[in-house]
């Protein structure tokens, strides 16, 4: 590997390429870091810290974090993944998931973690808040009431759509995800081919009429827990 390097993670010594954060090397190495906000391919903002991990004993964001020489990395701990479920039942808390009805239930990044993190529900009190849907879009809605701000939208319509649909607005608990800043879904010229509408990783974004398309069983988290593609790298070893 040109410019190898190593560092530990969990005990376990990984080689990897220089430049790499300690995620993507995590990910080559076949040890799946839990996160949330970041996806291949797309700049990530940091912003969910479900990824945390301790570096020579101090937090850091490990989809942010570089994977320097001779770094100990702790992941898979109990402590990291009470924090973990802790972030996690937040998200759920402060919107309003109903899971049971949703069409993107088995494809959806927040319950798979859930699920793969051993929620089996919230011991924290719901906020119910009052998110609103906008559907003004003829192939498009956006549903505030899953969105688990994780900017993923934001980043992709900038960067891989070249508009600037989507964007964050107010602060604090009143923050959400903006449309044009104030405005309205009809009034954009976001389409459903656009990346910014495939990268949500809830019900927040959906396409219209496309609702329990594909059937139960294929769905994405069906065959196996969220992380399970990047662990199996690891069996074919
Ligand atoms: Fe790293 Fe969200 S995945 S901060």
């Amino acid at each position: 590997m040109a410019d190898k390097q190593t560092f530990t993670l969990d005990g376990r010594e990984i080689e990897t390429a220089a430049g790499r954060s300690i995620m993507e090397a995590a990910d080559e190495a076949g040890i799946y870091i839990p996160r949330l906000c970041t996806m291949k391919g797309q700049k990530t903002l940091g912003s969910c810290r479900v990824c945390t991990v301790l570096v020579n004993g101090r937090p850091q964001a490990s989809c942010t974090q570089p994977a320097t020489p001779g770094i100990v990395v702790e992941s898979d701990t109990e402590a990291l993944n009470e924090a973990r479920r802790g972030i996690v039942e937040m998200l759920f808390v402060d919107g309003n998931h109903f899971c049971m009805f949703c069409e993107k239930s088995g494809d959806c990044e927040l319950q798979a973690l859930a699920y793969r993190l051993g929620i089996a529900a919230p011991q924290l009190p719901y906020r119910y808040p009052a998110g609103d849907v906008d559907a003004t879009h003829p192939d498009i809605l956006v549903d505030r009431n899953r969105c688990i701000l994780c900017g993923r939208c934001v980043t992709a319509s900038v960067a891989a759509d070249g508009k600037h649909v989507f964007d964050f607005i107010g602060r604090g608990s009143d923050r959400r995800i903006g449309v044009d800043s104030r405005g309205r879904l009809a009034d954009t010229d976001l389409t459903s081919a656009d990346r910014a509408v495939e990268v949500c990783p809830v019900g927040a974004i959906l396409r219209k009429r496309t609702a329990f398309a594909t059937p139960v069983g294929r769905r994405a988290y069906d065959a196996g827990p969220i992380g399970s593609d990047i662990e199996r790298k690891e069996a074919r070893r």
